[in-house]
């Protein structure tokens, strides 16, 4: 019986060691230990063998069963180890491999060109302003001196939202609102989106605006023409043609039209500046003592200077763009250029 045990246990050992999963050690410790395994029905046996032989065989019986345990919870360990190395092989992540990159974008003209703007005027102490697209008859028009049924109104096709609510068509307003809010002395940049009803390839239904307002005691159309023109030796360029033309504006009094000598030809005439080597790029004046009579400015003790540019024209004459519409379209091609 001795015998058979033994081989029983080296049978069962040699077997183990071909075992690869729990599943598979489950069932050879069914085989050899369960209830009707191979080693329970030897020692069912047990009862035959003389009083004298039991006690002998029985301590084989529980060496052989105690040394199949250890050497299947030895290979138990091995078989989870082995199960757990395999996993980590097969969900191994490569940090070493490259992450995919995102495309950096870049600023849109307009960007660029607005905060260039504004930083010149930062350098010349204006801060900035800002009012709503969605504005109100009297801020956009009535306290701009643009009576109802008065014909300046027909210089901007507006967009109304209601019978007094309309889409900005300047950002002219942001100076009302800035002076109703501020006693004198006023120093203000206003960029900001505007809206008029007309499209071509140098319109937009949408398009930006730079207001600025600077309103002080003793300041003169000097103070206007010499901050013009630093501005725009800053932007175009030291040494660009400057040249104002008289002009109306409801607003201002008097009033002019900027140009600047023509960037594509220096003047000497092309297609840009319809040959006359020329282009307007901002309307300007002084503040018209109606305006200071609808923000309650003393218009005895004080005076000022406003002017008006589109930030889609500074940008196509600084950067050479045709078509208007490309600002808009927001093609990569083009925008990935600035
Ligand atoms: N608001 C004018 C426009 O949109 C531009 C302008 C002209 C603004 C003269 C001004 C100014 O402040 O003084 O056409």
């Amino acid at each position: 019986m001795k015998e058979k045990l033994e081989a029983l246990l080296s049978a069962a050992v040699a077997e183990l060691a071909a075992v690869k999963s729990e599943d598979a050690l489950q069932e050879l410790r069914v085989k050899y230990l369960g209830k009707k395994g191979e080693i329970t029905s030897v020692m069912k046996g047990l009862g035959s063998l003389s009083p004298e032989e039991r006690p002998l065989v029985g301590q084989v019986v529980n060496t052989v069963k105690a040394q199949l345990e250890e050497a299947l919870e030895k290979r138990s360990v091995e078989v989870r180890e082995a199960a757990k190395a395999e996993r980590l092989a097969s969900e191994r992540v490569d940090v070493t491999l490259p992450g995919r990159r995102r495309a950096v974008g870049s600023k849109h003209p307009i960007t660029l060109v607005t905060e260039e703007i504004v930083s010149i005027f930062a350098g010349l102490g204006f801060g900035v302003a800002e009012g709503p697209e969605v504005e109100h008859d009297f801020y956009n028009f009535e306290a701009l001196n643009f009576p109802k049924d008065h014909p300046a109104r027909d210089m901007q096709d507006t967009f109304f939202v209601g019978e007094n609510v309309l889409l900005r068509t300047h950002t002219s307003p942001v100076q009302v609102r800035t002076m109703l809010k501020q006693p004198p002395p006023v120093r203000i940049i206003a960029p900001g989106t505007v809206y008029r009803c007309d499209s071509d390839a140098t319109h937009s239904p949408m398009f930006h605006q730079v207001e600025g307002l600077m309103v002080d005691k003793g300041i003169s159309f000097g103070d206007l023409k010499g901050i013009l023109t630093l501005f725009i030796s800053q932007l175009f360029g030291e040494g660009v043609g400057v040249r104002l033309r008289p002009s109306f504006f409801p607003f201002t009094e008097p009033s002019a039209e900027v140009d600047i000598a023509c960037v594509i030809c220096k003047g000497k005439g092309c297609r840009v500046c319809k040959n006359t080597g020329w282009l307007e790029i901002l309307g300007a004046g002084m503040v018209d003592p109606e305006v200071y009579r609808h923000v309650g400015y003393d218009a005895e003790t004080y005076s000022g200077f406003a002017f008006g540019m589109g930030i889609e024209r500074i940008a196509m004459l600084k950067y050479g763009i045709a078509d208007m519409r490309l600002l808009f379209e927001n093609d990569l091609r083009f925008l990935k250029q600035f």
